[in-house]
């Protein structure tokens, strides 16, 4: 089945990776993400991709895969972004999100890779002490 397949090579991606419909709700969720979210994949499987961020993001992230699907033009896809990615703790780091866009035979789809960058900006904060 195909998404036994899906799950195969999400189960051994070093990324985290998460698949959306375009809706935004959640179709798939690597072991990977699991460890940098904190949530087992089957506590957000059907659920909403914004669960996964702050404000404002969190309750624009629905009007921005709208304007994307209106408009076509993109404005992470393609093209990445850091933002602010909330774990299932209450608390925040800093992420690179790349977003790419995927039309399998029924649906579009949007997958996203998450870096985490806390340790990146760590180490910028001291060297920036060190000036
Ligand atoms: C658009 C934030 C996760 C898919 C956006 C935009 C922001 C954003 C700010 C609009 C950019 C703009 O209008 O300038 C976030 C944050 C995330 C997150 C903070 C933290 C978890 C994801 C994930 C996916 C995703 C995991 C896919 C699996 C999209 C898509 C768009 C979008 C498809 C619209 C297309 C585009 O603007 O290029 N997101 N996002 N997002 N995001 Fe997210």
């Amino acid at each position: 089945k195909r998404e036994q397949h899906l799950q195969s090579i999400l189960a051994t991606v070093p990324d985290a990776m998460i698949v959306i419909d375009e809706r935004g709700i959640m179709i798939s969720f690597s072991a990977a993400a699991e460890r940098l979210f904190g949530y087992a994949e089957a506590d957000v499987l059907g659920r909403n991709v914004s669960m996964l961020m702050p404000n404002p993001d969190r309750e624009r992230h629905d009007a921005y895969l709208q304007r994307y699907l209106d408009t076509r033009i993109p404005h992470i896809i393609g093209i990445g972004r850091i933002v602010t990615g909330l774990r299932a703790d209450g608390s925040t780091f800093p992420m690179k999100l790349s977003v790419g866009e995927a039309l399998s035979e029924d649906q579009r789809l949007f997958t996203g890779f998450v870096q985490d960058l806390t340790e990146r900006k760590d180490f910028e904060a001291r060297l920036e002490q060190l000036k």
